[in-house]
């Protein structure tokens, strides 16, 4: 890994310039998850900041071997221009979840500011578990009804689902805090940016500190989609149709089992990052 690094230290870290004057940098900030936390909301929301630029796409840089042998050249070629004084950002949920990730994160990036948005872990699950539904649809690929994925046949709860760990948040925290003060990861409220997004986007100007910009009338709730919209400059948008999708019905009683199941690790959670939160 070392030499990845050098290759790319050697080969300007520093910053990427335009002739206009903005410059690629490494990401001040970074959304690390968690994947159908509502990070894709988040970005956006962050985004109505002038002071903020954000990278389009996710960019897999510390997870992907196949984009972390590129180097940090190619991290800097997937950052937005940014003009001085403003914050650059980047997203990609995989990275919370990714157990080499916060090492690598560090080494590279140490003084990055990390923004971990989680929601309640059940309903996570849900959404993990549509959205790999709806992608298998396209494919034309069969997939198993929910309750067969989240129950084993004794009628325990399936370990081995991987939506299902990815849940189990404070596994990942414990990997994060190696790494990184906790002061340094601010953590978002999912369900909160969902009933009422502006409070929540106000508290991550502040940990930022970012100039305050952001206002109210940046967000409306948009009934036919069901959730808050963004208003930037007059033009109104929604997010993508994928996000904001109907989860599956599962049965009571496999949906209580799933609260219990995620009782003690959200306790464990709420002790590391000494918050709680209303999930169960
Ligand atoms: P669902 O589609 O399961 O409802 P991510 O962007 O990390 O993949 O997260 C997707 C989730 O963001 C959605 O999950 C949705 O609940 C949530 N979300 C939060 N705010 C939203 C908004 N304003 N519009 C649409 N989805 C939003």
């Amino acid at each position: 890994m070392t030499s990845v690094l050098m290759h790319g230290l050697a080969d300007g870290a520093a910053g990427v310039a335009h002739p206009n004057g903005t410059v690629r940098r490494l990401p001040d900030i970074v959304i690390i998850g968690v994947r159908k936390g509502g990070t894709r909301a988040l970005i956006e929301m962050l985004s109505l900041h002038g002071d903020v630029a954000a990278a389009e796409n996710e960019v897999h840089f510390f997870d992907w071997e196949s984009h972390f042998q590129k180097g940090l050249p190619w991290y800097l070629s997937q950052m937005p221009y940014a003009l001085p004084g403003q914050l650059t950002v980047e997203k990609t949920p995989a990275y919370f979840t990714s157990s080499k990730v916060p090492r690598r994160l560090q080494q590279v990036n140490p003084g990055a500011k990390l923004l971990l948005i989680l929601r309640d872990p059940t309903e996570r699950v849900l959404s993990d578990y549509t959205q790999v539904y709806h992608n298998r649809l396209l494919k034309h690929k069969q997939h198993q009804p929910i309750e067969e994925v989240l129950v084993l046949k004794d009628g325990g709860v399936n370990l081995g689902y991987k939506a299902l760990n990815r849940s189990l948040y404070y596994v990942h925290m414990q990997n994060w805090l190696r790494h990184f003060p906790l002061d340094s990861i601010h953590v978002v409220d999912g369900d909160a940016l969902i009933r009422d997004p502006f409070p929540e986007v106000k508290r991550v100007e502040r940990f930022l500190r970012l100039e305050p910009q952001i206002n109210a009338a940046n967000f409306y709730f948009n009934r036919t989609k069901g959730f808050y919209c963004l208003r930037d400059h007059g033009r109104e948008r929604c997010l993508h149709d994928s996000k904001g999708r109907a989860h599956p019905r599962v049965a009571p009683d496999i949906l209580q089992k799933l609260y219990r199941f995620f009782h003690e690790p959200n306790r464990k959670f709420f002790e590391l990052v000494g918050r709680t939160f209303d999930w169960n």
